[in-house]
């Protein structure tokens, strides 16, 4: 890893452990962005800053002569709007004469060791200053006076990284910033695949992947959280890369709000690909002497496929995202009221499943949704973080006693951002529910969003929680979000400042959230949206795990964990066992054994054939517990590409072990299969746990195994352990 700027040839070279980045500051100041890739140290990249102008219709800028350089086709490292480049932009100010012709010019940098936070927002950070290295590059409009700090971020251990952008005002007058993307990068060909993942409730990340065309394509948020439809996550593969070979960048914008990724290509054949804040509904009054802090994107790149680019982002996210205590420590095995129970609970079968629970060996019981106000469905109650002592007579205190006694943690369900229109907290600030003024808003799960972009409202949540965390010994938080921001307005904000509102919700949020973290740094917090409607990175720097979907069943989640997986890690994805029609426990465990893995089902209900198989797969999440979360992730079969299979591995770092998991989705006549093994060394000798029987690393890499009359039934499966 370093950071170099060659005086001579005005070039910053930002090297991680395997790529290498380019940045050169051209004639008056314009700042190109040159090469991205894997590791070289050339320092000529003359041919690389101009590129074929569109004739008279690439303006050129007069200074640096009228044939040289337009910023319309040169590689712009932080492309603006209005001044000559026609692509889509990264950065567009409003002056104070009202136009929006905005041109960042290079004035100075800083390198300096570590990285630092982004203030208000979360990011990924290092430990030790050794572990990465800052290149901080200053840049100004001198029309507009506005100035603006690109920051890069390179890692020692990991080819990643960081890009963000500050924008500040040093000038007298306000400024209004109408568009703020985190990363611009201009690529010089257009022979990529724009790889993004989309979805819905119950069915969330799945891959699609679309050759670039010429234009503008992408994908966006504007329902105020990532949300299902779009994951904040965007790979370009150059045409003709796979799982196992080929180029790809992968970018993860670690935001939970409104955002964007864009691609557009132009008439060069040229690709600028963008990723940051949705600009739609967004606009930010800066005044004299203001910063804005543009949110992180991270940026992964490898020459040797998608499954490689998946494993950086696990690794990484690991070790430089994902924090606190639960980072490296176990996290207790649970169970969830919520598909076992619903909303029909109360102590003594609360109590009842945790007795049956710890006969199991599962570790922590989780009271989900209904326990708070007079919520018996979901038509009320949210804001009334009160316990109902009807269902819990005694109190909160006298159930969370009794799981403890029975030597189980225990765990409960928030979903602060909300308001029910029937609860007390409704009834006494109607003003609190995000709304423009003379506008019903819009319901979504009967319920209306909560206005955390105001700290009045924050403290008054905030003074609901703490409390009951506090006094009553809480191990868990699950935090959940169960519709999209409309009618976005809050009552504070004056009218010239309303596009503010939807980022200063995520401020807000993120606000109440790290102060939660924050104040009790041994309680587990898990996010939840609905499912997966908020899984990014920016959620797991608060929480190390979230919940991956409402959808449990083994054979549908395989396409949402293995879409997940793109670039979340197992650690961070909640995966529990249900009762489930289809299948039985052995594929549901298989399958959750993947993610964080836990039960969510009345655990009375099992038959003693069930609880004897419950009893395997609790001693299979200690005995694989590391494995799963520190290992290797294979994509062997995807069930995006085969309807009939699918098939994952984990290797260890050491390659000393490997936990190979097969399903048969569907089967069908003469089904014959063998999958071979990714991963391993090929000289060592690897004996299966469950056949007995050895095998070469090469052997079951080049030949494979032979699953034909392994599993052959209907959503049967299998898990194989090697250990060499
Ligand atoms: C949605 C979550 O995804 C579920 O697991 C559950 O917590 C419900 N909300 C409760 O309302």
């Amino acid at each position: 890893m370093s950071i170099v700027y060659n005086e001579e040839k005005k070039l910053f070279h930002l090297h991680t452990s395997d790529t290498t980045y380019v940045i050169g500051v051209y004639d008056e100041g314009y700042l190109l962005g040159l090469y991205y890739g894997a590791h070289i140290e050339d320092t000529d990249f003359g041919d690389f800053m101009t590129r074929l102008p569109n004739a008279s219709f690439s303006p050129a800028n007069p200074v640096i002569g009228e044939h040289g350089f337009s910023p319309d086709t040169a590689p712009m490292e932080y492309g603006c709007n209005g001044a000559g480049d026609f692509r889509i932009a990264a950065l567009s100010v409003r002056g104070k004469n009202g136009d929006n012709v905005t041109d960042v010019r290079y004035r100075g940098h800083r390198i300096y060791a570590g990285k630092r936070e982004i203030p208000g927002l979360p990011s990924t950070y290092v430990t030790d200053d050794a572990e990465a290295e800052t290149l901080e590059i200053d840049a100004e409009d001198p029309v507009t006076g506005v100035s603006v700090t690109l920051v890069y971020t390179v890692f020692a251990q990991y080819p990643v990284m960081t890009k963000r952008v500050i924008v500040r005002n040093p000038t007298p007058d306000t400024l209004y910033v109408e568009r703020v993307f985190s990363a611009c990068n201009d690529f010089p060909t257009m022979d990529y695949d724009l790889l993004t993942l989309y979805g819905r409730h119950v069915r969330e990340r799945s891959l699609e992947k679309r050759p670039l065309s010429h234009g503008v394509q992408g994908v966006e948020s504007k329902r105020g959280v990532s949300g299902h439809a779009q994951n904040p996550f965007a790979a370009l593969m150059r045409r003709g890369s796979t799982e196992d070979s080929g180029d790809v960048y992968g970018f993860n914008f670690v935001y939970s709000g409104n955002f964007s990724a864009l691609a557009e290509c132009d008439f060069n054949g040229s690709t600028r690909f963008l990723m940051g804040i949705n600009p739609t509904d967004f606009e930010w009054t800066l005044q004299s002497g203001e910063a804005f802090y543009a949110p992180e994107v991270v940026c992964v790149y490898t020459d040797r496929g998608l499954g490689e680019m998946s494993r950086i982002f696990h690794r990484f996210y690991n070790r430089h995202l994902i924090r606190g205590r639960f980072q490296k420590e176990k996290r207790p095995l649970l169970i969830n009221s919520w598909e076992a129970a619903y909303f029909d609970f109360d102590t003594d079968k609360l109590l009842a499943f945790a007795d049956v629970a710890k006969e199991l060996g599962i570790e922590m019981l989780v009271m989900d949704d209904g326990w708070f106000g007079k919520r018996n469905d979901d038509r009320s109650s949210l804001g009334d973080w009160f316990v109902n002592e009807k269902k819990l007579p005694g109190g909160l205190k006298k159930l969370v006693d009794g799981v403890h006694e029975r030597g189980l943690k225990f765990g409960i369900w928030y979903e602060p951002e909300m308001i029910s229109p029937d609860s007390d907290l409704y009834r006494a600030h109607p003003d609190w529910a995000v709304h423009v003024e003379g506008r019903e808003p819009m319901r979504g799960r009967h319920q209306y969003v909560l206005d955390v972009s105001r700290a009045d409202v924050r403290d008054a949540v905030w003074g609901m929680m703490e409390p009951v965390l506090r006094e009553n010994g809480i191990d868990y938080v699950k935090w959940d979000f169960n519709r999209n921001v409309s009618d976005a307005g809050s009552a504070l904000l004056p009218p010239n400042r309303k596009k503010e509102f939807f980022h200063r919700f995520i401020l807000g949020t993120y606000d109440l959230m790290g102060r939660l973290v924050t104040t009790f740094p041994d309680i587990l917090f898990e996010g939840c949206s609905g499912g997966g409607g908020r899984f990014d990175p920016a959620m797991l720097c608060l929480s190390p795990q979230i919940w991956t979907s409402d959808n449990t069943d083994p054979i549908e989640r395989l396409t949402i964990q293995f879409g997940t997986s793109l670039c979340y890690p197992a650690s961070a994805m909640g995966a529990h066992v249900s009762a489930c029609p289809r299948t039985g426990y052995e594929t549901k465990g298989n399958v959750a054994m993947w993610g964080t893995f836990g039960y969510e089902l009345d655990p009375r209900k099992l038959t003693p054939e069930d609880r004897e198989i419950v009893r395997r797969q609790v001693a299979d999440y200690h005995k694989y517990y590391d494995l799963i979360r520190t290992g290797d992730l294979y994509r062997l079969i995807s069930p995006f590409e085969d309807h009939f299979r699918a098939a994952w591995q984990i290797v260890s770092a050491d390659k000393r072990s490997a936990l190979f998991t097969f399903v048969r989705m569907r089967s069908y006549t003469a089904d014959q299969c063998f999958v071979r093994l990714k991963g391993l060394e090929p000289d060592r000798k690897y004996t299966c746990q469950q056949t007995g029987r050895t095998y070469s690393g090469a052997y079951l890499m080049r030949a494979g195994l032979n699953m034909t009359h392994i599993v052959t039934g209907d959503g049967e499966s299998c898990t194989m352990y090697f250990e060499g």
